[in-house]
């Protein structure tokens, strides 16, 4: 019997509705795979909760995701819902929750299903990469500690250590190992993504990226300059397989690869760590289309999935492991068979419908 207890964080806007979406498709999943057990227990947390309670990230709700054996988190954070001094309440507790958990490797496919538009005319052999954000340090490392001198001067400060920067380039380096290797001819290979020209904590996050590659020589290491890697994602998509990069720069570019594949709604993404994992959608909670379940549940769901593979390997569950494999595979059926889309891809599906199209197909 494989059975996992995953915390569930719904979260604001949009993030209640892609939910039930994920739990129409993981109950599915759970009954037709006998042996598979999924206790999935829902926590408030977020900026509705902070403006009902003045509190974004409960204590005990952090105690609850650190004790799941997974955290599959919707969205979190209102526009209108800020700190005195300007900022979003949302980062404190998406943060918060990333520093209590360690999770310091952000794996973001980013892949284009048969079915899906591009926006991109060429996708020459298509796409299929991902990009793996460091996710505790660079820019964010100063979350809480930047400093406006006066009302002149505001500074935020780059943090990279060794031990992070490792972390994050070793899991790029397994995963392309899992992986079938670059769209354009199967090579593996690992992009380190930085401004090494510049800045010198890029010029030693690079270093740090060689010093791991030489673990790995079955995979090709090679490094860009995240200026020319915008134009290269957008010129020739088909070239690449892992990337991985200091957390802002990660932040942005996988935005930009969502872009490429049909949009924020096609973006699921992992945080991993030693002991504890997160799963969310790359998105935010899009509160312009809250509330009329009209959003795309599929990042949503194939986070789900992220989250079963992760369980798998991490328990050797061949359980689990195939049952990621099952969603993936309903979802790209659904998609390739070209009925039932949501509005974003062109179509006039329901988010719930969308998400019982996948059920079935289940
Ligand atoms: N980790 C997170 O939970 C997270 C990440 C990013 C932004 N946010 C928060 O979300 C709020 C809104 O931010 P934003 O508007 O910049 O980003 P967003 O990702 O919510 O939306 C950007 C655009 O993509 C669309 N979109 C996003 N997800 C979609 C989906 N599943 N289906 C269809 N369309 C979708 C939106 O309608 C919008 O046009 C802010 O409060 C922000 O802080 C949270």
């Amino acid at each position: 019997m494989s059975s996992y207890s995953i915390a569930v964080l719904p979260g604001d806007g949009i993030g209640p509705e892609i939910t039930d979406a994920a739990e129409i498709v993981l109950k599915r999943l759970v009954a037709s795979n006998q042996g598979l057990a999924l206790d999935l227990t829902r926590y408030e947390a977020g900026a509705s909760h902070y403006r009902a309670t003045g509190v974004t990230l409960p204590p005990d709700v952090v105690t609850a995701c650190v004790a799941a054996d997974a955290v599959l988190l919707a969205a979190i954070g209102l526009p209108d819902v800020r700190n005195p001094n300007g900022t979003e309440v949302q980062p404190e507790m998406m943060v918060g929750l990333r520093r209590a958990l360690d999770v310091q490797s952000a794996p973001r496919p980013v892949k284009l299903y048969p079915g899906v538009r591009s926006p991109l005319a060429d996708v020459g052999a298509g796409i299929d990469m991902v990009i793996v954000r460091e996710n505790l340090e660079g820019l964010f490392a100063s979350f809480g500690g930047g400093a406006v001198v006066g009302d002149q001067v505001a500074t935020d400060t780059i943090v990279i250590t060794r031990a992070g920067t490792e972390k994050a380039c070793r899991y790029a380096f397994e995963l392309a190992r899992r992986r079938n290797g670059r769209p354009r001819d199967g090579r593996r290979r690992v992009t380190c993504v930085d401004k090494a020209n510049v800045f010198r904590c890029f010029a030693f996050f690079r270093e740090v990226f060689f010093d791991v590659a030489k673990q790995y020589p079955d995979i090709e290491a090679d490094a860009l300059y995240v200026d020319a890697v915008s134009l290269y994602l957008v010129q020739e998509p088909d070239a690449y397989d892992v990337l991985v990069m200091e957390n802002q720069f990660g932040d942005i570019l996988s935005d930009l690869g969502a872009g490429l594949v049909g949009g924020l709604g096609m973006a699921p993404s992992a945080e991993i760590g030693d002991h504890h994992a997160l799963f969310q959608p790359s998105h935010g909670s899009a509160p312009t289309i809250a509330g009329q379940n009209i959003a795309n549940p599929i990042a949503m769901i194939l986070s789900a999935a992220m989250m079963l593979d992760w369980l798998g390997e991490r328990h050797d569950d061949p359980l689990a492991l195939g049952a990621s494999k099952q969603i993936e595979a309903a979802v790209a059926g659904v998609l390739a068979r070209g009925d039932c889309r949501t509005r974003d891809l062109g179509g006039a599906a329901s988010t719930t419908d969308f998400a019982e199209a996948v059920a079935a197909a289940l």
